[in-house]
C-alpha cells in the first residue's frame, strides 16, 4: 500500500489529485478506514413493516438481512451460514419467519438464533459436540435508527448514530419527517453505473454549479417551473454535522405560501408546522429556502424538488433517498428509493411518484445527464496524466482561504452549521475532509468470533461472548431434532 499522505495533503487544501476517483489502492484503504467505521444506510423502518418482514442490504461485500423479528426488534443479522459460509438468504426481499440455508439446511429463526441443525446427534453428538444454544447469525456490530432511517456501523466501537450524524439531523427532518407517520419508501431501483462512489455524493452534497450546464435540456423542455437554471446560486448551500446540501431561493411569501409554491396541498403544509421544529419552519418561512439535494458521510444522498408533472403549471414536490454503494474503484451500485410522507393523500403520493420517475431513478432525465459526465470523469481518472493533474476544488474561497461569499448570519439563515449562497465548493471540500480524516485513522480492529463454543454462543478471540449471542434463551420447543 502506497503511502497516501501526499493525497490527503493535497485534498485538504482543495486540490484533488485526479486518481482519488479511480484508483486500486484508494478504495481499499476505502474499505479499511472508511467503511469500516461509518455508520452507513442500509434501509428504512416501512420496508419491514411487519414482524418477519426483511430485506437483503449491503456494506460493500458484507450481506447483511434486515428484518424485523417475531418480537418487533429491527436486525441486520450478517448473511452467512455459520456452518460453511453459505449466503443463507438469497432472496432480495420477503417475509419468513425462518431462513433456512440452501446448502446443507440449518435454519435460523428471523431473530437470528440457530434453531435446525440437521442430523445433530448423528453428525456432532448433539450439544455435546456443537453447542446450539446462544447460537446466532452474526449481528451487525452497531445498528441504530434515526426517523425510522437504520444504518449500521462494522465498528462495535462506533459513536452514536445520533452523535455521528450531528447537525445534520436537523436537515434529515425535512425529507424523513413531514408528519408524525414518517415516510414510505417504494423501490429502491437498483442499477450498476461504472463511476466512482465519491462523485455523487461530492455532486449531491453541493453541485449547484452544474444545473445550468448540465441540465440545460431539462429546463429547456419546461419541466421547471423558474426559468432559469442560474437562479441556483440564489440558493444557500449549508453545511453540519455529517452532512450537507443545497437548498433553492423561494418567492416572496410567508410559511403557507411558500410550501404551497412547491406544490405541497395544505393538508401536508398543516401537518409539516406541527412537526417541525420552529427554526426549521423558519428556514423555509422567513429566511426563504427550500431544501434540495443533500449527502450525508460516506455514501447516503437525498433529494427533493417540485417539477411540473402535467400540462399545467402546477408542480408537485417529491423526495428520493439515493445510495452509492461501491463496488469497485471505477464502479457503483445506485440505489434509488422514492420517499413520501406517509400520510400524504393517496393522489399526492401517485403524483409525486411520477415526479420522482421523470427527474430521478433508471429513467430519470438528471439521472441520466449527471451520469454520463461521472462515467467520462471516472474513465479518465484511471490514466497516467490524471496521476499529474491536481483538481482544483477551491470554488468559493480566495488564495488566502477567505471566502468569497461570507456565510449568512444567523437572521438569515436558522438552521445549524454555515451557510452561504452563490456557487461553491465548500460542501465537496468538507465531504473530502470527512473522508481525508477516515483515511488517516488506523484501521478498525475486529474480534474473530468462534462458532459453536460449548455452552456460551459465539465467543470472540478476547474470550468475550456476543453480547446478542449469549443473552437468549432457545425454548425447548422450538429446536427441531432433526
Ligand atoms: S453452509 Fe449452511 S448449512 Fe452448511
Ligand atoms: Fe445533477
Amino acid at each position: 500500500m502506497t503511502d497516501q499522505t501526499g493525497v490527503i495533503a493535497d485534498v485538504r487544501r482543495g486540490m484533488i489529485p485526479a486518481h482519488v476517483y479511480n484508483d486500486r489502492e484508494v478504495f481499499e484503504l476505502e474499505k479499511q478506514r472508511v467503511f469500516s467505521r461509518a455508520w452507513v444506510f442500509v434501509g428504512h423502518e416501512s420496508e419491514i413493516a411487519q414482524p418477519g418482514d426483511y430485506v437483503v442490504r449491503r456494506v460493500l461485500e458484507d450481506s447483511f438481512i434486515v428484518t424485523r423479528d417475531e418480537q418487533g426488534e429491527i436486525r441486520a443479522h450478517f448473511n452467512m451460514c455459520l456452518h460453511r459460509g453459505m449466503q443463507v438468504c438469497r432472496a432480495e426481499v420477503g417475509n419468513a419467519s425462518h431462513f433456512r440455508c440452501p446448502y446443507h439446511g440449518w435454519s435460523y429463526r428471523n431473530d437470528g438464533r440457530i434453531v435446525g441443525l440437521p442430523f445433530h446427534k448423528d453428525a456432532y453428538g448433539g450439544e455435546a459436540g456443537f453447542a446450539r444454544k446462544g447460537q446466532r447469525l452474526l449481528p451487525a456490530p452497531n445498528l441504530a435508527t434515526y426517523n425510522g432511517m437504520i444504518f449500521v456501523s462494522m465498528d462495535p466501537e462506533a459513536p452514536p448514530l445520533e452523535e455521528f450524524l450531528g447537525d445534520f439531523r436537523f436537515y434529515l427532518d425535512y425529507y424523513t419527517k413531514q408528519s408524525a407517520s414518517g415516510i414510505e419508501l417504494r423501490g429502491p431501483q437498483r442499477w450498476r453505473v461504472k463511476a466512482n462512489w465519491k462523485i455523487g455524493a461530492e455532486n449531491f452534497a453541493g453541485d449547484m454549479y452544474h444545473t445550468p450546464q448540465t441540465h440545460t435540456s431539462v429546463v429547456e423542455i419546461g419541466l421547471f417551473r423558474e426559468p432559469k437554471a442560474e437562479k441556483r446560486k440564489d440558493g444557500a448551500t449549508y453545511w453540519a454535522g455529517a452532512g450537507g446540501g443545497t437548498t433553492y431561493k423561494l418567492p416572496d411569501g410567508d410559511l403557507d405560501q411558500r410550501l404551497r409554491y412547491v406544490g405541497y396541498p395544505q393538508e401536508m403544509v398543516d401537518r409539516m408546522k406541527e412537526q417541525l421544529s420552529p427554526e426549521q419552519l423558519q428556514v423555509i418561512g422567513d429566511d426563504g429556502f427550500m431544501i434540495s439535494a443533500a449527502s450525508v458521510y460516506p455514501n447516503l444522498s437525498f433529494v427533493h424538488n417540485w417539477p411540473r408533472v402535467a400540462e399545467s403549471d402546477d408542480v408537485l414536490p417529491f423526495i428520493s433517498i439515493r445510495q452509492w454503494q461501491p463496488i469497485s474503484e471505477d464502479e457503483t451500485e445506485v440505489l434509488s428509493w422514492f420517499a413520501v410522507d406517509a400520510e400524504a393523500p393517496e393522489e399526492f403520493k401517485a403524483l409525486s411518484y411520477k415526479a420522482y420517475l421523470m427527474c430521478f431513478g433508471s429513467t430519470g432525465m438528471f439521472e441520466q445527464d449527471d451520469v454520463e459526465n461521472w462515467v467520462s470523469l471516472t474513465n479518465t481518472a484511471a490514466g497516467s496524466m490524471a496521476r499529474r493533474l491536481l483538481l482544483n476544488s477551491r470554488m468559493g474561497i480566495l488564495e488566502d482561504d477567505e471566502p468569497v461569499t461570507p456565510p449568512l448570519g444567523p437572521d438569515a439563515f436558522h438552521g445549524p452549521g454555515e451557510a452561504r449562497t452563490g456557487y461553491s465548493e465548500h460542501n465537496q471540500r468538507a465531504l473530502l475532509n470527512r473522508w481525508a480524516d477516515d483515511l488517516e485513522r488506523p484501521p478498525v480492529r475486529a474480534a474473530t468470533l468462534t462458532v459453536g463454543a460449548q455452552g456460551s454462543g459465539a465467543v470472540d478471540d478476547q474470550g468475550r461472548t456476543s453480547p446478542q449471542a449469549s443473552d437468549v434463551e432457545v425454548p425447548g420447543e422450538a429446536v427441531a431434532q432433526a
